[in-house]
């Protein structure tokens, strides 16, 4: 992925994500449930396929085959693939209907990748009959094209669009990527009332944090945090509008945990929304200071920005407030990982990635990505900060010199 692409995907957040640990196991596949996963190769969806192979299930992910990260030797080797743009319909996947018909029942779909009622639609006609349970992953972006009408935590009865036309209308453009994600909802509950469908279940998730996520939001705080005495002209600030909002958090690799377990639960989650993320909620000061921590870096300096082009709004992605998990915990025993271990485990990550060599495409793409967004105008004060910082070089950025 280009810096340029990067800052697309960043627009467009939830890009799905990825996890810590490499394969070290290789599971045979002999034994096992039967999970057909869309999307899988994303920083979410990679680490869940992770956690389904390593537990010896048969995976079968469906994408367009671009491998990120280590996932080509992480993922690829112990998974079946085939290849299909589902915006072209998955009906025209060959590989993809042979499978379908050959296989009475797929234990569980999960799919990483309905960004519209496109995609369930198409699942739904394909896969009628032979799906034990449908997991879809969704979003909190939803509630935006919503009509909450009380100022606490979301919950997942808050999914309810407003009666009023130009109210919907509104908040339709104004939040493009949530109606389309609230249409793929919408279609999958549609088809269960309609005709039977099959059983679903939808995670609604907020912004996820964990390794690699390729749109590079932690590792570019991360960046900032540890290079903060060393940018005389680019000091650490927060967009003043973000100040006080408290946001919700979810770790990639909880989810990975969560939906292996949902395959093994009965029919209480059946049909059923349900919000996941973190109880606590943090407002990005916090989250900084967080990682700051983690980075031995206790009384970091930041500043409010009142011109938030000149700062870094990464996240949150949504406008609608942290949302209440209390359904998760109840139903699903939803129990995240202790929020400090998870951001020493994510940190941990990318120093090491910033050091080692395994990465070197993507430490390269997120300083392009910094560079690109805070500090094209003195590049190589930057780059001299982080090479000394790291101790790393980083000629190859640099023009070349006259011989
Ligand atoms: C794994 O899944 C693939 C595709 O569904 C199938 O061809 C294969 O027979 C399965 N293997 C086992 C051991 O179930
Ligand atoms: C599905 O399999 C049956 C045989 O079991 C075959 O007759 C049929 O043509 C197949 N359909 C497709 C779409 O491959
Ligand atoms: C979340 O919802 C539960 C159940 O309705 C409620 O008891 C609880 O107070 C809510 N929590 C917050 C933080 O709003
Ligand atoms: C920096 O890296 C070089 C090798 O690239 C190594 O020789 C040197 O010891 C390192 N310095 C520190 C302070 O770690």
């Amino acid at each position: 992925m280009t810096s340029s692409s990067c800052v697309a995907c960043i627009l467009a957040f939830m890009c799905t994500a990825a996890m810590v640990t490499a394969a070290t196991t290789k599971q045979p596949l002999t034994r096992g449930r039967n999970v057909l996963v869309f999307g899988g190769n994303g920083f979410l969806g990679a680490d869940t396929v992770e956690h389904f192979i390593r537990n010896g299930d048969n995976v079968t992910m469906v994408n367009r085959g671009n491998w990120y990260w280590d996932s080509f030797n992480r993922i690829k080797p112990y998974v079946r693939h085939i290849s299909c743009d589902r915006k072209n319909g998955i009906a025209s996947c060959d590989d993809l209907v042979q499978l379908v018909n050959e296989t009475t029942q797929f234990d569980a779909v999960i799919d990483f990748s309905a960004y519209d009622e496109k995609e369930t639609k198409d699942s739904g006609v394909l896969l009628r009959g032979k799906v034990k349970i449908y997991i879809l992953i969704s979003s909190d972006s939803i509630y935006d094209v919503c009509d909450k009408t009380h100022d606490a935590k979301t919950k997942e009865k808050d999914a309810i669009r407003p009666e009023d036309v130009d109210e919907w209308n509104r908040l339709v453009i104004v939040h493009d990527y949530g109606h389309r994600k609230l249409r793929a909802e919408e279609e999958l509950v549609g088809q269960r009332h309609l005709d039977g469908g099959y059983p679903y279940v939808i995670l609604r998730l907020p912004d996820v944090i964990g390794p690699r996520d390729s749109t590079y939001r932690w590792w570019m705080y991360q960046l900032w945090i540890k290079l903060e005495k060393g940018l005389p002209s680019k000091p650490l600030t927060i967009p003043h509008f973000l100040v006080d909002y408290h946001m919700s958090l979810v770790y990639s690799k909880d989810v990975a945990k969560l939906l292996f377990e949902l395959l093994q639960m009965g029919d209480e989650i059946r049909d059923e929304a349900f919000n996941v993320a973190y109880d606590s909620t943090w407002t990005l000061e916090e989250l900084l200071r967080a990682i700051g921590k983690s980075l031995a870096m206790d009384e970091l300096v930041i500043a409010e920005e009142k011109d938030h082009t000149k700062s870094l709004y990464l996240y949150p992605s949504v406008r609608r407030g942290p949302i209440n998990v209390s359904k998760a915990k109840e139903v699903l025993g939803w129990e995240p990982t202790p929020f400090d271990e998870a951001v020493e485990e994510i940190v941990t990550f990318y120093e090491d990635a910033m050091t080692g060599e395994t990465f070197y495409i993507q430490k390269d793409e997120v300083i392009q990505s910094f560079v690109h967004r805070l500090y094209a105008e003195n590049r190589n004060e930057f780059y001299d900060a982080v090479e000394k910082v790291y101790n790393i070089s980083l000629q190859h950025f640099r023009p070349k010199d006259e011989l």
